[in-house]
């Protein structure tokens, strides 16, 4: 030890904030190499409870073998004010009783920012995992989240390198920036073997697995993104393509919350052949998987999926104008498709007729970005140079 080096025993814990379904697999590989770190990391787990259903949270934490919340802020639903605001009240007396040597927060959702705000008020340093991700459109919510974040950020780990000159773009210092890789691509490749098939997903929900084996396969689909859903034509223009699609190849809709409440107020059930499309609740991280794994191709508008295809070798079209996440269009399997009807059919009529990116899995998306980051934060608190 350098005298200019914090003991270790004087460390205080680090809080570690989750608050919706793509946090939950970005924290659990964290929590696993702070456990196995040496010297351990002592870590204290909050969620905030923005996701609170047992689709949307409670299956996620058994399938990644989450811990137990230490605390539950139980926040739950609300516009983006009174989640953030919400979030922000309960969590400051959680800083002020534990004492914490920092608060890790990761990805975009409201949580991630609240917590970071909060803490960065009390000069507690904040630390941001999936930093420098830029979609350059602030329509997005995430994207506001995202530069927020970033800004408040005392250390930032970044997933892949473009992350790193967009953050250079706002300003934020070079010697701050760690590229680890990325920890949703270790939560992948540890449950791969541990997820569920397609088949039997289907059969849970006694739906007929005979939909599978369409001699071309099938394709997923999840779209929650409120520019694609909240909008009743765009949803219903969406809903018809995707059932054009079903036509070509079954689908596997896994459907979010919001999309169908909209869905159900717009009356537009009909547009959904049963037949074709087998509709399911949010699906749990072993299923997603495992239906991601076995599918000819993947539609969606989620981040992280773009991701996961990516790492999977598995085309996905992203129905979306941009992507924070080029990496995945420049070396995975990503084809951006917006909105656009024709953009999407000649996407699947591209990935059908044997025409589909094939791509390669990133730099340091290896399984390991999770003790790369323990091992630098451990250092970092240790200097003390925050
Ligand atoms: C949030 C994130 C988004 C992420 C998504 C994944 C923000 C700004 N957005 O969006 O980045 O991709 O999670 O799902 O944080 N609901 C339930 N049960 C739940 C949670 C939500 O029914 O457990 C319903 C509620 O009607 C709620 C709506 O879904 O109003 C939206 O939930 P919210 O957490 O506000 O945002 P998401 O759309 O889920």
């Amino acid at each position: 030890m350098t005298s200019s080096q914090t003991p270790a025993a004087t460390i205080g814990p680090v809080i570690c904030v989750v608050g919706a379904r793509p946090n939950f697999m970005k924290m659990a590989p964290i929590l696993r190499a702070f456990a196995a770190h040496e010297p351990p990391i002592a870590a204290l787990l909050v969620h905030t409870g923005q996701h609170y259903d047992h689709g949307m949270s409670h299956q996620l934490f058994e399938d990644l073998r989450l811990p137990t919340p230490d605390i539950n802020l139980e926040v739950g639903s609300g516009s983006h004010a009174v989640q953030t605001a919400e979030v922000m009240r309960r969590f400051e007396p959680v800083i002020d009783e534990h004492r914490p040597s920092c608060v890790l927060v990761v990805g975009d959702v409201n949580s991630t920012l609240a917590c970071a705000l909060v803490a960065s008020k009390k000069a507690v340093p904040v630390v941001h995992v999936e930093a420098g991700l830029r979609s350059y459109d602030r329509r997005m919510p995430e994207e506001i989240n995202r530069v927020l974040t970033d800004q408040l950020a005392d250390r930032l780990y970044t997933t892949e390198r473009s992350a790193a000159a967009n953050l250079q773009r706002e300003g934020i210092a070079e010697s701050r920036v760690c590229f680890s890789g990325n920890v949703m691509i270790d939560s992948l490749l540890d449950s791969r073997e541990r997820a569920r098939s397609a088949a039997d997903t289907l059969r849970l929900h006694e739906l007929d697995p005979a939909l599978l084996l369409h001699p071309r396969g099938y394709a997923v689909v999840t779209m929650h993104r409120p520019s694609n859903v909240d909008d009743a034509a765009v949803l219903g223009d969406l809903l018809q393509t995707l059932d054009t699609v079903s036509r070509q190849l079954p689908l596997v809709f896994a459907m979010h919350p919001r999309t169908r409440a909209n869905i159900e107020r717009h009356g537009l059930r009909d547009r959904l052949d049963p037949s074709r499309v087998a509709v399911l609740p949010p699906q749990g991280y072993l299923e997603m998987v495992g239906l991601m794994a076995g599918a000819t191709l993947v539609l969606t508008d989620s981040g992280g999926l773009q991701e996961e295809t990516t790492a999977l070798g598995v085309p996905c079209l992203t129905m979306r104008e941009n992507t924070e996440r080029p990496i995945t269009v420049e070396q995975g399997t990503n084809t951006m498709v917006g909105r656009d009807r024709t953009a999407i059919l000649d996407g699947v009529a591209d990935i059908l007729g044997g025409r589909g990116k094939r791509g390669r899995v990133p730099e340091f998306w290896d399984g390991h970005a999770a003790p790369r980051i323990a091992a630098d934060l451990w250092d970092w608190l240790r200097a003390g140079a925050h």
